[in-house]
């Protein structure tokens, strides 16, 4: 079978080299992990790994989890601090421990205990950013701006520092990548600084297996990107596997997802993208947002390809 790997779009960094690790023979969990790597090392990408936007308090947080289709195992650490290689440690929670979550100061601990390399997070670019949401208003959507509101309240009672810049970007990202190895099972791994300014402690749905990642290689696999609250209370990356159980296609499962996700009333709603691929390696997106694209590879082209993601919009725009 044809190696594929597929991604949210700021997996094209790391991509081809998931491609190289199942053109060697390596396994999906293999090329998940060497893929989402190189987009934690990428100091130009503030959603995820070393350089994400800090929390309320200017610390960075990292979530990840990874979940392999053919017999279900699954890892994930939360809240992890000081260390940029969440994916690799989630793996490494799904393969050594008898557990599935690690969050915090445990997260912390276990990397530390396994040697992984302490990094400092934090780079100046993310703190400028970081600082000029403290007191901006760069927001485009109503729930955003509701969500910015009120981090400047929470933020107006932790912070003093009174020379705040005017601009800030969109407060959240991740990265999602989906890979198949030539036996035909699936893995699936999501990494994130998660939202910035959020509340220390936020998890979102990237660690959370069923909400931002799940993959059964009888079905297929989905992943999240966008506002995680939405996908935890809608279950989305499950949810999408489990349409597609149930006789839905592909395009059909991923659009009743989104359907689901929309239809929350939720005063902070922003943006939400699912990425997902069925058991044949058919491969789609959506998004609430127009002109929203994720990546594709197979082994056997030269480089990646970037489709449209379907949209589905909220209905009040
Ligand atoms: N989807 C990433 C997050 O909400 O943290």
């Amino acid at each position: 079978m044809t190696g594929l790997v597929v991604g949210s779009s700021n997996a094209k960094v790391g991509i081809v080299e998931a491609i190289e690790v199942l053109r060697q023979g390596g396994s999906a969990l293999d090329a998940v992990v060497a893929g989402i790597a190189l987009v934690e090392a990428n100091p130009e990408d503030h959603s995820v790994g070393y350089a994400g936007l800090p929390n309320l308090l200017g610390e960075v947080e990292l979530d990840a989890s990874i979940m392999s289709g053919s017999n279900l195992a699954a890892g994930a650490v939360g809240a992890l601090q000081g260390y940029q290689d969440a994916i690799a440690l989630a793996r490494r929670v799904m393969e050594e421990l008898p557990h599935v979550f690690v969050v915090g100061a445990g997260a912390n601990r276990l990397a530390a205990e396994l040697g992984f390399p302490p990094t400092d997070l934090l780079t100046p670019e993310a703190e400028r950013i970081w600082r000029s949401r403290l007191d901006a208003d760069g927001a485009t959507s109503p729930g955003q701006r509701a969500f910015t509101a009120r981090v400047r309240d929470l933020v107006r009672r932790v912070s003093s520092d009174p020379e705040l810049p005017k601009a800030a970007p969109e407060p959240h990202g991740t990265v999602n990548v989906i890979a198949r190895d030539r036996h035909g099972d699936l893995a699936c791994g999501v990494s994130t600084s998660g939202w910035a300014w959020k509340y220390p402690g936020r998890l979102g749905d990237s660690p959370i297996i069923g909400a931002g990642n799940y993959a059964d290689n009888r079905w297929g696999a989905a992943a999240c990107t966008g506002r995680g609250e939405m996908a935890q209370r809608c279950c989305t990356a499950h949810s999408v596997v489990t349409f597609m159980r149930f006789g839905m296609g592909l395009e059909e499962a991923l659009r009743t997802a989104m359907a689901d996700l929309t239809a929350i009333d939720d005063p902070y709603a922003s943006e939400i993208n699912i990425v997902a691929m069925d058991k044949d390696g058919n491969h789609a997106g959506a998004s609430t947002s127009k002109g929203k694209t994720y990546v594709v590879m197979r082994e056997d082209m030269e480089t990646y390809e970037e489709p449209r993601r379907l949209l589905v919009p909220f209905s009040n725009g």
